[in-house]
């Protein structure tokens, strides 16, 4: 049985006085909800304070990025060992915002994962094609070398989970149609099953879906099969919202 996981990405958004005070109302709206994974990715210089808001809490944090080295000079880097020491159980690798602004190729994704199985911390790994790919009949191609080359050499079992995440549907608020991501999530499970895992692995994997996910409409794309829960930005920062949103059937 596959993991419900509702993850909240803040991006570069609340200071440590901000991450306590969110949390602050985020904890109580979260009380009877022990049966999803519920993580919140806050910015590296609020891990520290999610770390002591959420100590007593089954509300789980993670950092947005890593360095693939453990230590050594590379200036304004954190590593996976750094983050272990922080309590982080999760890290993103890979989103499409890191990818554009910051040239992070899949290859380097493939490092950085590796990095982060070897501390025990869960990768989330984005993938997911751009507004120009998807209209030239790309998709396919771009998310099977995604998963590819970003999951190389991935033991069968280290934890590990995808995030499907179009680039087009991020923050844009058009969100992908039931069917776009149904499809989406069937090709990226087959992907792992064909060239990272084998099919019983594979059909063990969360994917969580991301881009403009709102109340309002993840209770239609949490009903399909392949759906295992959200990588949610705007509305992750909304406490009722992000609370709404893991109203799912588990
Ligand atoms: P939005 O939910 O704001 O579209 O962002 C999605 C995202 O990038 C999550 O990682």
């Amino acid at each position: 049985m596959r993991r419900k996981v509702i993850a909240g990405n803040w991006k570069m958004h609340f200071s440590p006085l901000e991450t306590e005070k969110f949390l602050n109302e985020l904890v109580p709206l979260l009380e009877n909800k022990a049966g999803l994974d519920w993580i919140v990715f806050p910015p590296s210089v609020s891990l520290f304070k999610a770390k002591e808001k959420l100590n007593k809490s089954f509300i789980k944090f993670g950092a947005q990025n890593c360095h693939q080295e453990q230590k050594g000079a590379f200036t304004g880097e954190i590593s996976a060992l750094m983050l272990k020491e922080l309590g982080c159980q999760y890290c993103l690798v890979g989103h499409s915002e890191r990818r554009q602004y910051f040239n992070e190729t899949s290859m380097a994704c493939n490092l950085k994962i590796k990095a982060l199985i070897n501390q025990g911390i869960t990768p989330i790994y984005c993938v997911g094609e751009t507004l120009k790919e998807r209209e030239e009949g790309k998709t396919e191609k771009v998310l099977k070398e995604q998963i590819t080359s970003g999951l190389k050499d991935i033991n069968l079992n280290d934890s590990l989970v995808v995030a499907y995440e179009p680039v087009w549907a991020i923050g844009t608020g058009v969100v992908a149609t039931p069917q776009q991501v149904e499809e989406a999530h069937k090709l990226i499970r087959l992907c792992l099953a064909d060239t990272v895992f084998n099919q019983k692995r594979a059909a063990e994997i969360s994917i969580l879906y991301g881009g403009s996910v709102k109340p309002e409409n993840s209770q239609e794309l949490s009903m399909l099969s392949q759906v295992d829960g959200f990588l949610v930005g705007g509305a992750s920062m909304v406490a009722k919202s992000f609370a709404q949103i893991g109203q799912i059937p588990l």
